[in-house]
């Protein structure tokens, strides 16, 4: 058992917590302090949108927790789960300087236990839809981790990137329906300068590869800046981005923002895109105000 002293330098130095009984320990004393606990859950390979993230957490949160779980659940057979990027020594240096107060990088057995029961997550037409139609098994992989992660570390605030358009849909959906105590913040996607969505997957793309994956967001921001060229884009998505010579889109649609079903009038929208350049799968989205 650590004291508090201990715990309290422990934290101090972002030393690494990689068992529940450490992490329930170091979380006991700062919830009887009322702390509000923000946390943003990662899988690591960290770059500025998980820190922009971290910004938030520290701006809402008393107390900043960070895990990093490659989650094998949520990649799907034919996916590059082992080819993952895993950065842990840089990613704790990064996370240090942006003075998280608590890193959770467990093991697979200590967050899959083999006497583990999860709850039914009914996710509906989400899972089945785009992100979920290509890869079925990914969003209950994704509900699956989200929520024992949450029960570990009992968040008062959890923080999540728009990148993810549609996991940001699941896990509202699942803290709603299983009445999670949490709130789900939902921050801007972060950018290179030439508008290229950070992702830890975009260290695979090649210099021509990128200069291509550079184009998804040209396209996305034609759709959200006139309206007279949203009327004419918003039904010709993919034939834009085609013309850009982009041509291995899995989907390029324009839904209603709120239940990514097809558009209502008056609501805003969303334009979500997942395409493949050379062997890398690159997503990203906009929401238009109409
Ligand atoms: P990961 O891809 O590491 O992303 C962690 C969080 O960072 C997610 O909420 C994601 O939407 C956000 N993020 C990624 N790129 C971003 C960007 N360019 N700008 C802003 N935020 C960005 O998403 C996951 O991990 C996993 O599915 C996870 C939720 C951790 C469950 O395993």
């Amino acid at each position: 058992m650590l004291t508090t002293y201990q715990l309290t330098i422990l934290v101090l130095s972002l030393q690494t917590i990689r068992t529940i009984i450490a992490l329930t320990q170091a979380l006991k004393l700062i919830r009887a302090d009322k702390k509000k606990i923000a946390f943003v859950p990662t899988m690591g390979a960290i770059h500025a949108g998980h820190l922009a993230l971290i910004k938030k957490a520290r701006a809402v949160g008393d107390f900043v927790v960070v895990s990093i779980f490659v989650n094998q659940k949520q990649f799907c057979s034919n996916e590059d789960f082992s080819r993952y990027p895993r950065t842990p020594k840089k990613d704790q240096e990064l996370l240090k300087r942006t003075k998280v107060d608590l890193l959770f990088m467990p093991s697979e057995e200590e967050i899959y236990p083999l006497n583990l029961r999860f709850p039914k997550f009914k996710l509906g037409y989400l899972e089945k839809i785009l992100e979920g139609k290509i890869r079925p098994e990914h969003f209950q992989g994704v509900a699956q981790v989200v929520w024992r992660l949450f029960d570990l570390v009992k968040p008062s605030i959890a923080i999540f990137g728009q990148k993810d358009y549609q996991q940001t849909l699941v896990i509202k959906k699942i803290t709603r329906d299983l009445k999670l105590p949490i709130k789900i913040l939902v921050e801007p996607t972060i950018r290179e300068a030439s508008g290229l969505a950070l992702s830890s997957r975009n260290i695979y793309l090649t210099f021509v590869e990128r200069k291509h994956a550079v184009k998804i967001h040209q396209v996305l921001k034609k759709l959200i800046k006139n309206l007279e060229y949203k009327k004419k884009l918003i039904h010709n998505f993919k034939v834009q981005l085609i013309q850009e010579k982009i041509n291995q889109i899995d989907y390029a649609v324009i839904r209603d923002a709120e239940t990514l079903k097809l558009p209502r009038k008056n609501h805003s929208l969303v334009a979500l895109t997942a395409i493949r350049i050379g062997k890398v799968r690159l997503i990203d989205n906009e929401i238009i105000k109409l």
